[in-house]
């Protein structure tokens, strides 16, 4: 369990981003295992090979994008990344306090957009599963694998430029 203050510091700490004309765009639906309607709603909403884990997580939540500006109108087009500009502060909240967050492209927009009577207009972007770390021996073999598995990115060579498309910028070709 996730104490209910403990949640509401992490939503703070998404409410604090900043975002593009100060929209704030972000909007979260949120379910938690003391309730346990709504958490098997929003487990309902995840793909079956998310459901696999994500069941198990105390606390589900589906970040929202508005995607127009509400003071004309018009496409926001930097929508996406202000709600997950919230969620990475969500994060690093979460993870200062200890918490594990996992999120999730593995979703069904259409059904969330029906189940939770979204308005036109906005649109599911990601789940987001949290909790405290669990023991990796308790997963399925697959799932303990890819849990225990280094965490790999690209060296910054590969994505880093100066002066044109594709070269390599000198601040990190060493
Ligand atoms: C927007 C987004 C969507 C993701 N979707 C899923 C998902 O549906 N299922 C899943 O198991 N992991 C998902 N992930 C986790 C990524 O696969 C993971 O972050 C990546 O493989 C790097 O692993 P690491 O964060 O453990 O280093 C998602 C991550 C992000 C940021």
């Amino acid at each position: 369990m996730v104490e209910p203050d403990t949640l509401r510091s992490l939503l703070e700490a998404a409410r604090w981003a900043p975002s593009s004309y100060n929209e704030q765009p972000w909007s979260f639906i949120v379910a938690t295992k003391q309730d346990p309607a709504e958490h098997a709603r929003l487990v309902s909403c995840l793909v079956e090979g998310n459901i696999e884990w994500a069941q198990h997580s105390p606390v589900l939540m589906v970040s929202v994008a508005r995607l127009s500006f509400e003071e004309n109108g018009k496409p926001n087009r930097h929508a996406f990344h202000d709600v997950g500009q919230a969620v990475a502060n969500l994060i690093v909240q979460a993870t200062a306090l200890g918490l594990v967050v996992h999120q999730m492209a593995g979703i069904h927009p259409e059904k969330i957009r029906e189940l939770y009577n979204l308005p036109e207009g906005y649109e599911p972007v990601a789940g987001i599963a949290l909790g405290y770390p669990g023991d990796p021996e308790s997963l399925p073999e697959r799932l303990r694998q890819r849990e225990l598995a280094p965490r790999e990115r690209k060296p910054l060579t590969e994505f880093v430029y100066t002066g044109r498309w594709d070269r390599t910028s000198p601040l990190v070709s060493g």
